[in-house]
């Protein structure tokens, strides 16, 4: 098959979609604003900025597939229009794009909108098309390692409510899948476990994997954002910081369910059963 354009390429999400790509084979440039750690041998890196259209259509150029991963900023829908209108221009025949499970029905968490209007941008595209909207990250427990370790206690305050959160993992599996195939275009296509995470649940699996008591640290919003402003160097991104702390606010009053239907075309487009999170738990603390 063609060659493959990813964007978001030094991000957390790409940098495990990238060796699953590589592995199976397929021709593959990757772009971002900085270098990714890993460039694989035979895969290029080309730089590229999305606020920048005038250089995007040359980037893309003689690209047959664009892995759409645009960040959680404020201006990703200009991103992506900047992206599509390139991709059309340079003679990209398929997106697939990472959106959000359920983001029209959690409209109030201002990129979860965002989400909702790229969905529309891309059906409207005139390019095929797959959308692959993966729930929460099970690797998100990667932000609270620390308190985890040093304090027995499990930090990330996403409630009582339930989130079926997924394996990153999973994802690189279903782009594999959705790009070296025509049987998913033009679908829109939720990435969940059958795993509802809560806080207190979350925490009891860590107790069993570490074989200790793990408490939840409970529903400290004010906590929460407190970690995200110190996460930033220098300049807050107060959009971020309300957008992330919305999103938290949510994940504790509604949850994100996922429906049978959901699970199933999960499982259909991974072509396996999902991964669990204490398979991931068990991983991640054997690494410790
Ligand atoms: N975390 C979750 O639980 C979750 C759940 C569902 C969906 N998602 C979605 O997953 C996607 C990827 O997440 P992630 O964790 O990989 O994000 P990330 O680590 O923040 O990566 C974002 C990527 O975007 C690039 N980027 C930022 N500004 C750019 C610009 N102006 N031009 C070009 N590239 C730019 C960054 O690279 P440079 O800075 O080098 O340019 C980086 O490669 C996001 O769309 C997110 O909404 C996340």
């Amino acid at each position: 098959m063609g060659k493959i354009f990813m964007t978001g390429a030094s991000g957390n999400l790409a940098r495990v979609i990238t060796p699953v790509l590589h592995q199976a084979g397929l021709e593959l440039t990757l772009g971002s604003r900085q270098r990714p750690e890993v460039v694989p041998g035979g895969a290029e890196y080309t730089p590229v900025d999305l606020t920048e259209p005038a250089h995007l259509e040359a980037a893309f150029s003689g690209h047959e597939t664009l892995i759409l991963i645009s960040p959680v900023v404020k201006h990703e829908v200009g991103m992506v229009e900047n992206a599509l209108a390139a991709a059309r221009q340079a003679g990209v025949k398929k997106v697939v794009a990472i959106g959000i499970m359920n983001e029209a029905k959690r409209v109030q968490i201002p990129h979860f909108e965002n989400k909702r209007r790229i969905v529309e941008l891309i059906k409207e595209s005139g390019l095929e098309y797959v959308i692959l909207k993966p729930s929460f990250f099970f690797q998100n427990d990667g932000m609270v390692l620390a308190p985890l370790r040093e304090h027995d206690v499990y930090a990330l305050p996403i409630g009582s409510v339930g989130l079926n959160a997924v394996d990153t993992r999973d994802i690189a599996d279903a782009t594999l899948r959705v790009v070296t195939s025509e049987t998913f275009d033009g679908q829109e296509i939720p990435l969940c476990s059958p795993d509802r995470c809560t806080g207190e649940g979350n925490a009891q699996v860590w107790s069993e994997v570490l074989g200790k008591e793990i408490t939840y640290a409970g529903d400290d919003l004010g906590a929460f954002t407190a970690g995200i402003r110190n996460a930033f160097a220098t300049t807050v991104d107060e959009w971020l910081v309300d957008d992330l702390t919305t999103m938290m606010r949510i994940n504790q009053t509604v949850g994100n369910h996922a429906t049978d239907h959901d699970l199933a075309a999960s499982e259909t487009v991974l072509g396996h059963a999902p991964r669990r999170y204490k398979d991931f738990v068990a991983e991640t603390a054997a690494a410790f």
